[in-house]
């Protein structure tokens, strides 16, 4: 099950008994990556999405991983630092959000104060500060483990801090951390090393890549040897897996020959398209995101070939039960 915000936690990151429920009941996808989870107050920039730094937020997520294991489910916690994608009235500390550069993302997002914000300016981080944002993603890997789950996930997807290093358009530094492909994929790669290196365990360690995703203004025109050349420096770190959101640029097809460890691929899949991207060897697991949202028992119903429920767009982001665990499945739970 890929990873998936649904912004049902509170406003200081804590998530409820609804989300235990809600991701219990989807506890036989085989591996749920969480929804991306803030690993300091200064990585949260959305709202009502949760953290993974305080004693309130570990225990809340207590209740999540052993709804998960009490049904046979292994659950991994997506660790997302949103840089440069955020906003002060989402915010429970009043410092700009760090950023690789102070370019603000062009777009806007959802403020349940004020509305549709555009997204705050960020400040550029220092190079002696980086260690310590790498520091936040290490201590919410140990948080992570000992809230229950089994592994993390390194979200340098989707345009977040990691992705922004990646990126040229958002990265113009001049230091080690920028300009050459190698020094763009450093704080990815230090950020992974420091997360498994604070599990004790690499198998406890994956990490999301989206290279040719534009969103949240990523502006890179040429991802693909980027992430080769990450997928390369990561491999002798022997990750639990490369997980590629694919985007329509091949870069999949790219990285299964560049890395050998195991690789998961996400993005638009249904079962007959996934079972023969398995039977062709060209990942070794595939990643369902959208429809588990409408389908809890999405494994059954792949299994019997029943048809599957759409989910309600509109209830992706809202706070409660609509849209979230109402959902029914085919047989009476
Ligand atoms: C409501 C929603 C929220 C999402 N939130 C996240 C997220 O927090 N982290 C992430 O890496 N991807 C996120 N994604 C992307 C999914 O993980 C997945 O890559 C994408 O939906 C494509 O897979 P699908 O076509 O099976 O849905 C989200 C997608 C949806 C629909």
């Amino acid at each position: 099950m890929a990873p998936m915000t649904r912004s049902r936690a509170d406003a200081k990151g804590v998530v409820s008994p609804l989300t235990a429920e809600y991701y219990g009941a989807r506890a036989d996808a085989g591996l749920i990556i969480t929804e991306g989870t803030a690993p300091s107050a200064a990585g949260l920039g959305y709202a009502r999405t949760p953290g993974i730094y305080d004693n309130a937020q570990i225990d809340a997520w207590r209740a999540v991983t052993a709804a998960v294991h009490a049904r046979g489910g292994k659950i991994f916690l997506q660790i997302m630092h949103v840089g440069r994608i955020a906003h002060s009235a989402n915010r429970t500390i009043p410092d700009a959000p760090v950023a690789p550069s102070a370019i603000r993302a062009a777009g806007q997002m959802w403020t349940d104060a004020q509305g549709m914000q555009p997204n705050d300016e960020p400040r550029a981080l220092e190079t002696a500060e980086i260690p310590a944002v790498i520091a936040e993603y290490a201590q919410a890997t140990r948080n992570a483990l000992a809230a229950g789950f089994d592994g993390v996930e390194l979200h340098a997807a989707s345009g977040y801090l990691p992705n922004q290093f990646l990126a040229p358009g958002s990265n113009q530094r001049t230091d080690a951390y920028g300009g050459s492909i190698e020094n763009r994929i450093r704080f990815v790669v230090e950020t992974l090393a420091a997360m498994i290196a604070a599990a004790g365990s690499s198998g406890k360690v994956g990490i999301k890549i989206s290279p040719g995703m534009n969103f949240n203004d990523i502006q890179d025109p040429d991802p693909i040897p980027a992430s080769i050349a990450l997928a390369q420096a990561i491999a002798p770190l022997h990750p639990a897996y490369l997980h590629v959101m694919r985007t329509g640029i091949g870069a999949e097809t790219k990285l299964r020959e560049a890395f050998a460890g195991t690789l998961l691929v996400g993005g638009g899949f249904g079962k007959a398209e996934a079972n023969a991207t398995l039977a062709g060897g060209s990942a070794d697991a595939v990643v369902f995101g959208t429809p588990y949202i409408a389908n809890p028992d999405l494994v059954t119903r792949l299994e019997r070939d029943a048809p599957l429920a759409e989910a309600d767009k509109s209830a992706f982001y809202t706070p409660g039960p609509k849209g979230y665990t109402d959902y029914p499945t085919l047989d009476p739970a």
